[in-house]
């Protein structure tokens, strides 16, 4: 694949700009200095492999070369800067992912906030990261990773320290392995899609029905300071709060709601030990 090429494939999109790099450190990166010189709305950037690849909370996402998804996409326009934007734009991203595999005939689940699940198997993330001019909103860096070749697997869980959750590929479902760039193409068709609907019911509604955990006891791990224990709530999911926060209904029957950033989601099992268990 080239510049070229990916270019053609995906002619049929409304994308301002499309680079391909065989070998970035990160394409949010790539795409974050590109913003910054002017990129304008929907200008893409993927790679073959990324050295550097970042996944939420600093954590390290693996790319190897020829196995994976990985791009990244400038979102530009009317952006407000209300600090719910970026967790809608991240559910954006992997409603996209659902929806292209759904077309596999794979039932994808979103792991709130930013996680793609199969079999409640880790195989995709999305990092959105926004670009700010002190307090103006300049763009939003939409990053998409997708774990496609069984050999894409291993690395994201070689490492301790590096994202955990049970990982799989999109090989070990589908039973094939499929082509990374018409994957890729599907992704970037149904954002642009999702995009126009983003303020509508229907997007909500969608994501709730993709929820993973929906109705089933989890429990949403506050962040603290490394050497803190974490605070840990326990409840059932119960689902999207009208601006994407998650609810969690507890024993007592009060609803708590949690941002996005501030928390992670945990399903909750017998075995679940804190710190250090495995997570998204
Ligand atoms: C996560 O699961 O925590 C998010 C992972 C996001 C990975 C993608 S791959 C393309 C883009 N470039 C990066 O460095 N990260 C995102």
């Amino acid at each position: 694949m080239d510049t070229a090429e990916l270019s053609a494939l995906l002619s049929s999109l409304p994308l301002s700009a499309v680079r391909h790099l065989p070998t970035v450190t990160s394409t949010n990166d790539v795409a974050r200095e590109w913003l910054a010189a002017g990129a304008p709305d929907l200008a893409l950037i993927a790679a073959d492999e990324q050295t550097a690849g970042r996944g939420q909370r600093g954590r390290t996402w693996h790319s190897p070369a020829s196995t994976c998804i990985a791009f990244s996409l400038v979102l530009r326009g009317k952006l407000d800067s209300n600090p719910a934007l970026i967790s809608r734009i991240t559910a954006l991203g992997a409603l996209a992912v659902c929806d292209a595999l759904a077309a596999m005939n794979l039932s994808a689940q979103i792991k709130w906030p930013n996680d793609v699940l199969l079999d409640k198997r880790k195989v995709a993330g999305v990092l959105a990261e926004g670009s700010w001019a002190g307090d103006r909103l300049e763009g939003i860096v939409l990053g998409i990773g997708v774990n496609v070749h069984a050999s894409s697997v291993d690395g994201a869980m070689a490492k301790e320290g590096t994202l955990r959750f049970p990982a799989v590929s999109l090989a070990e479902i589908a039973g094939f392995t499929p082509d990374r760039w018409a994957i890729l193409e599907a992704i970037v068709r149904r954002l642009i899609h999702w995009r126009t609907q983003l303020y509508q019911p229907i997007f909500l509604e969608t994501w709730n029905n993709v929820l993973a955990f929906r109705g089933e006891p989890v429990q949403v791990v506050e962040e603290t300071a490394e050497d803190s224990k974490p605070v840990v709530f326990e409840g059932i999911l119960a689902g999207l709060a009208e601006d994407g926060a998650l609810k969690l209904r507890t024993p007592t029957g009060e609803e708590l709601i949690f941002h996005a950033g501030d928390v992670r989601l945990l399903p909750h099992t017998a075995a679940s030990s804190l710190p250090g268990r495995a997570d998204g």
